[in-house]
């Protein structure tokens, strides 16, 4: 058994902030494996970070009219908040637009290439001339070859879900400049799979046979079924790290090749901070390296990245890759999307200091052999009957009971009593699960625990037996006070908030997972508990819940959109907020371009009020000749701000057309004067 536990969970794409989906399929499930083998004494390091490249975060960039990188600062910090604030206890959360990470992808890829371990092809990829960009598939659109569906993407149609490559767009358009794209050729560093074939199915077929999930096993064997190809490894792309290699101008390193050496990267940079040698945890036999991801990610963790790390000849391959199925929201596809989702951001600040009772409900609902269902009432009655019913009422009664009777000192009781066996089966138990990755198994263990404990009180009723029989009711407490600290110590990999809520009120160190399998005392008989033990759980009321599928039901509603590209509403605004809008109708002036921006243009505009500057992106979609003369409408009252070190007074309604270019909002008549109030 190694010494070392080195555990990656899927680095999420920084185009959205995480849901339940994720931390139901992954990042929880990650944690309770880390905090528990910590506790066994492993040596752990958990690593993480945001995929900050990738064809997802242009197209959100582009949505939103901002930068790549505008959109993962954004996201990246929200992402990284909810962890820490759900507990997720990742010994290093970085992001693969780290400088340690272009270093350690690029050097990944040139020692594959001087092995000659790269394929060069030449391929024909559709190409953007205006734009000068070759196209990756989701930035084409055309109409669907299967349903006649107009919007259809270059790798899918979202009306009939069925996968297309670009080639059989009928009519397809470039959505950078809503032209016709040409085929050029390009090259592009393919790595062989079908050479990786005979490795693979010795080690993971013959090997993993009975320790890996079914449903990774299955997925891996019906991919070496079918055959591998070789793949590109690089991609014609401006957002991602640059292949380090002369003559390869506007290529970068395939997402999917830069992202899990994030895993390494990440591990560099937290080793460097803590003394650690890196090499210990990806290099050595000592070193169990485990990857949590979901399901759609399995190909990548089971097969491209072991064949790259193969390639490269010095790392160890993954010991499991646990992999989940997806986990529904109210019998519905959870969504980014369409917004069909429970956010972890929303849900901290919705549920202060409640962090816990969610983990508990999605490892308990945990898709881990199949897709499974979060609804709102299943998350109320776990809180309310398990955790406030049973948990929660057995710690509290036990601290107010030693309180009351015994001035907040455990009592003597029976050392050899057969009630603390319940705690050392019941340790092993989850022991057993956990090493198994059976994570909602293991919880019941530690449950059955904790109703056990209940139960002991109910039965033996130390609330009667005080006022006839004090040395019974001792015991009792005894008892009742090891199960206590033992439920704490069980309960730190899943609710590790609740832990320390008892080792405070127990006024008790943590325990390593060894003492509690050993059927002994925890807590000595003598010593002293707080006096006011806060409650761990409280009940969550009706009212909570109904709020939550009310806004659930918002969105349903939001969803039944005439247009599927039209983004849902924002936010309601008062008249009020309204009215602090100032809308005019102007004329334009001047126009002329803005020196070393290709977006920009800059305006001399006549708003009835003044004659002002304005600065705007449309330069990708109109010359500044053909503006001149034009009426617009102007958002008068915006405050200034300074673009390309022009003041710029003021922002022009426009709106976007199917072909991804700009149009002005004009007045429908041409006698209107300029300065004219909209509303
Ligand atoms: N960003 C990917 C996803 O969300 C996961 C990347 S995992 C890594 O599906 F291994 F590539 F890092
Ligand atoms: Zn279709």
């Amino acid at each position: 058994m190694s010494n070392r536990k080195m555990i990656t969970a899927a680095l999420p794409y920084a185009n959205g902030p995480v849901h339940i989906g994720h931390l139901a399929g992954v990042y929880i499930p990650a944690d309770v494996y880390a905090r528990f083998q910590r506790r066994l004494g492993k040596e752990v390091a958990f690593i993480c970070g945001s995929d900050e490249h990738g064809i997802p975060i242009t197209i959100r960039a582009k949505k939103e009219g901002v930068t790549p990188q505008d959109i993962v600062d954004k996201y990246h910090e929200i992402i990284k908040k909810s962890f820490s604030d759900l507990g997720i206890s990742f010994d290093e959360y970085s992001r693969t637009t780290s400088k340690k990470h272009y270093e350690t992808s690029q050097d990944f890829f040139k020692v594959l290439y001087e092995k000659g371990k790269f394929t060069e092809e030449i391929s024909e990829q559709y190409f953007d001339e205006q734009a000068g960009e070759f196209l990756a598939d989701r930035y084409i659109v055309g109409t669907c070859p299967n349903c006649g569906n107009e919007n259809a993407y270059g790798d899918q149609c979202e009306k009939c879900g069925s996968t297309l490559s670009p080639s059989e767009l009928i009519n397809p358009k470039s959505m950078l400049s809503g032209n016709v794209p040409i085929l050029k050729d390009t090259k592009n560093w393919y790595l062989p799979l079908n050479e990786y074939e005979d490795f693979l199915n010795e080690w993971i077929i013959e090997g993993h046979k009975d320790d890996w999930k079914p449903n990774v096993y299955g997925q891996v064997k019906s991919w070496l079924n079918d055959g591998l190809k070789p793949r590109a490894m690089t991609r014609d792309l401006n957002w991602g790290v640059p292949v380090p290699l002369p003559n390869a101008e506007g290529k970068v390193l395939y997402v999917w090749f830069d992202a899990p050496i994030g895993y390494i990267s990440f591990t560099k940079e937290w080793a460097e901070k803590n003394g650690k040698d890196w090499k210990d945890y990806w290099q050595s036999e000592n070193s169990d390296l485990i990857h949590f991801i979901g399901k759609d990610n399995i190909v990548f963790h089971c097969i491209i990245f072991p064949a790259m790390m193969k390639a490269h000849g010095d790392y160890i391959m993954p010991k499991n890759v646990p992999a989940f199925e997806f986990l529904n929201l109210e019998n519905d596809k959870i969504s980014t999307s369409r917004n069909w989702a429970v956010w972890a951001h929303e849900y901290v600040e919705e549920f202060p200091g409640q962090q816990d009772v969610l983990r508990y409900a999605l490892l308990s609902s945990a898709p881990e052999t199949k897709d499974n269902n979060f609804t709102w009432k299943d998350f109320q009655t776990k809180n309310n009957s398990e955790l406030v019913g049973i948990f929660g009422n057995f710690i509290n009664r036990v601290a107010v009971l030693i309180n009351k009777d015994f001035e907040g000192k455990v009592p003597e009781g029976d050392i050899n009593a057969p009630e603390l066996e319940e705690i050392s089966k019941r340790a092993s138990e989850v022991k057993n699960f956990l090493e198994n990755y059976e994570f909602r198994n293991a919880l019941s263990a530690f449950m059955n625990l904790a109703r056990f404990g209940n139960q002991y009180l109910q039965n033996e009723e130390p609330w009667k037996t005080i006022k006839v029989d004090v040395e019974k009711t001792k015991h009792t407490l005894f008892i009742g006070a090891q199960v206590a600290v033992a439920l704490g110590n069980l309960a730190e990999p899943f609710l590790p908030f609740t832990a320390q809520k008892i080792y405070d009120i127990f006024n008790v160190e943590q325990l390593d997972w060894t003492s509690l399998e050993n059927s002994k005392v925890l807590i000595e008989a003598g010593h002293q508990i707080v006096e006011k033990a806060p409650l761990l759980f409280s009940k969550i009321e009706d009212s909570v819940i109904e709020a939550q599928i009310e806004k659930l039901e918002q969105t349903k509603q939001n969803n039944k959109k005439t247009n599927p590209n039209a983004n849902p509403m924002k936010e309601e605004i008062s008249f009020d907020d309204f009215a602090k809008i100032d809308l005019r109708t102007a004329t334009i002036l001047e126009a002329e371009k803005v020196e070393k921006a290709d977006k920009l243009l800059k305006f001399k505009v006549d708003t009835g009020v003044d004659i002002r500057t304005v600065v705007s992106g449309v330069a990708e979609s109109f010359t500044p000749e053909e503006l001149i003369g034009k009426q617009v409408m102007i958002l008068l009252n915006l405050a200034p701000r300074k673009i390309r070190g022009i003041e710029s007074q003021g922002m022009f309604l426009l709106t976007t057309k199917p072909d991804g270019k700009l149009s002005f909002v004009t007045p429908d008549d041409s006698n209107v004067e300029n300065g004219i109030e909209i509303g």
